[in-house]
């Protein structure tokens, strides 16, 4: 699938996205998915070496790209990398949370502090880029997409602090929608399943192996990141512009059987 063969390439020019942890995984994929469709594209994330090897890549699309080493955790930080996209390519059109931290722990082992990080990173600065980029968005009419997860609504072992953090997103997306709806900026959800090639799935991978994960795959294999992407550049179009407080799932269908051989195959590995 080559998304230029399905949009037009000029689908978002003068229309900028901002993408929380947009150097690597799914939220790179989505960064070049608006770049091959004509954004101006503004990252942030931890490292500077990742960002700097996301722009080179980004940059090859010929649009604009701002990048920002700025934690989500970091409200001032945020605040900064938003205002200088805008002040480089005006004010966003769309802003994609996905941000996010993830490890395997029992939750008898979990700290609260380890709780609290992952609440931090993803729940706390899905709301901290949120709250940074209204004022751009309210200008725009634009739209907020956030990277929820399977946990968010089945139960994963081992995933308590994940599992809470991602429902609390989906929360906050829906009560969005509801209070920002009247200033035309819409509110979505994408909940991906086992995506290849990303931190996450490393570290999922690697406990629970590539068996338990693909026998719950309907579909038998895992998504790509350039499908995530498509997703979130129809959320964001005009095709999608009556579409706000929905969840989507980009599965394979891993909602439709459950966290079973998960549980099993990662608490085999754990103990
Ligand atoms: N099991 C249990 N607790 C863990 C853990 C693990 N595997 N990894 C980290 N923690 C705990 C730490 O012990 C610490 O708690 P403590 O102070 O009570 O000991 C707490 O989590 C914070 O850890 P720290 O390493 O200081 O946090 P950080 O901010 O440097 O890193 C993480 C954040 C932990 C989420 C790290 O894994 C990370 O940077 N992840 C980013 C990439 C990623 O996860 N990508 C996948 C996204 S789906």
């Amino acid at each position: 699938m080559k998304i230029t063969d399905l949009f037009p390439s000029d689908l978002f020019a003068g229309r900028p996205v901002f993408v929380t942890g947009g150097g690597s995984g799914i939220n790179l994929g989505i960064a070049r998915t608006f770049a091959a469709l004509g954004a101006d594209v503004g990252i942030c994330g931890r490292r500077t070496e990742v960002l700097a090897a996301a722009a080179e890549e980004l940059g090859a699309f010929g649009h604009g790209v701002h990048t920002a080493v700025a934690d989500v955790r970091d409200p001032e930080a945020l605040q900064a990398a938003l205002d200088g996209t805008a002040e480089k390519f005006g004010p966003i059109a769309t802003l994609v949370c996905g941000a996010a931290g993830n490890f395997i722990a029992r939750a008898e082992n979990l700290s609260p502090n380890g709780f609290r990080t992952v609440v931090d990173i993803d729940l706390m600065g899905t709301f901290n880029a949120t709250r940074a980029a209204f004022a751009q968005l309210k200008q725009t009419r634009g739209s907020l997409l956030y990277i929820s997860a399977s946990q968010a609504d089945q139960a994963f072992a081992f995933q308590a602090h994940v599992g809470a953090a991602k429902a609390g997103i989906d929360a906050l997306m829906r009560n969005l929608a509801l209070e920002w709806g009247s200033y035309g900026i819409r509110c979505n959800a994408i909940a991906p399943g086992p995506i290849e090639g990303t931190e996450g799935m490393k570290r999922l991978g690697e406990v629970a192996g590539e068996d338990a994960w693909l026998s719950m795959v309907p579909l038998g294999r895992y998504g790509r990141t350039e499908e995530v992407g498509a997703m979130a550049a129809f959320l964001a179009s005009p095709l999608a512009e009556y579409v706000t407080g929905a969840r989507i799932t980009v599965d394979g269908g891993q909602n439709l059987t459950g966290s079973t051989a998960f549980n099993a195959a990662a608490a085999g590995a754990l103990s």
